[in-house]
């Protein structure tokens, strides 16, 4: 008698152990729900657009941005002449420069200088290393980009691979490691300012384009690395991740191909224009380490994360083969 009651005992033990379990588990889940649905963007999207956010001004003088002539990064360059900071813009393009610093001057009343330098060349770091000197830069954005020529090829489909792979890989992993050498030294110094490093969405592994999305991760792994090093040291260093932006370079990349349905109904849902991405982005800026710059976006993430990542492969690359 007395052995049925102990092991009845253990029996219920065992289950009320069981439970405690289970509702932790529950409650974890549920408070992981309302962070990533309600909390995140609800605070990136509504509190950092409306209270105070980092004073821009007090961090340096000169925000400098890569590819600030058009699209993303001509939308930050604005969203910084804004909030009164000068900009030194470095693009390809004189003309593209010209007429960028022609509308900031005009409309902001800010200083402007520009670099017309080509990052396919790595010797060009010398030129932006002398134009730097003397200028208290608060901020960087680390945002030129290109792509291999179209979002619809697998690796070996993308036309003259070495001279391609060899250019994504200078524009869009060496012009930011070299910008992060030249520039984070100073901020150090300082113990301020704020580095943004524009990766994509796609980072983690777009089948379509391979070396462009390979590019992206070394962005987002490094900005990651920097990022946990010198958390401590005043200087605010940010990943960005988009989406679809409408921008000239999507424009080549995607329009060159037959997009797949369910690329063709992201686009028409989720794009944004550059120069609102920018300056919901910008308002990010020190309340989160990662973004994906605008709500939109931040939930395309979100469901990117919990689609299979098979099915999306399995689409992509029918369109691709046939
Ligand atoms: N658009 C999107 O959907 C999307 C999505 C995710 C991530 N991104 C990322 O966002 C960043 C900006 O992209 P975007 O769409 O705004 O591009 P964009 O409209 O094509 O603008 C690119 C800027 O970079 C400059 N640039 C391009 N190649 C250059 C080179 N070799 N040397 C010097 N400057 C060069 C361009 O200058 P010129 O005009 O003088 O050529 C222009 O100012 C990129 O890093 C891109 O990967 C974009």
């Amino acid at each position: 008698m007395e052995c049925l009651y102990t092991e009845s005992i253990e029996y219920i033990q065992s289950f009320s152990l069981l439970g405690v379990i289970g509702l932790v588990a529950v409650t974890y889940s549920l408070i992981n729900i309302i962070n990533t649905l309600l909390w995140t963007p609800f605070k990136l999207f509504l509190l950092a657009r409306v209270l105070p956010g980092v004073d821009f001004r007090q961090l340096g003088k000169w925000a400098v941005v890569t590819g600030g002539s058009d699209g993303i990064g001509r939308g930050y360059a604005r969203s910084l002449a804004k909030r009164g900071m000068n900009i030194l813009m470095i693009s390809k393009y004189h003309e593209n420069l010209h007429r960028t610093e022609q509308e900031l001057r005009r409309e902001y009343g800010v200083d402007v200088k520009s670099v017309a330098v080509d990052f396919t060349n790595t010797e060009v770091y010398e030129t932006i290393r002398h134009e730097l000197q003397g200028l208290d830069v608060g901020v960087l954005i680390n945002n030129v980009g290109t792509g291999t020529g179209s979002a619809f090829q697998t690796f070996l489909q993308i036309n003259n691979l070495l001279q391609s792979t060899t250019d994504v890989l200078r524009v869009n992993c060496i012009s930011m490691t070299n910008m992060c050498a030249l520039i984070l030294p100073q901020m150090l110094e300082k113990r301020k300012g704020v580095i943004v490093n524009i990766s994509s969405i796609g980072q983690s592994g777009y089948l379509g384009s391979p070396v462009y999305s390979a590019s992206k991760s070394y962005v987002s792994r490094l900005s990651d690395c920097l990022q946990r090093t010198y958390r401590n040291s005043g200087v605010i260093i940010q990943t960005v991740e988009p989406g679809i932006v409408m921008t000239d370079l999507y424009m080549s990349e995607y329009e060159n191909g037959t997009a797949p349905k369910f690329l063709e109904t992201a686009k028409n849902y989720t794009s944004v224009a550059a120069e609102d991405f920018a300056s919901s982005a910008v308002n990010t800026i020190g309340w989160t380490g990662i973004s994906n710059g605008c709500l939109k976006h931040y939930f395309v993430s979100v469901l990117a994360k919990i689609g299979s990542q098979k099915t999306i492969d399995k689409k992509l690359l029918d369109v691709i083969n046939n």
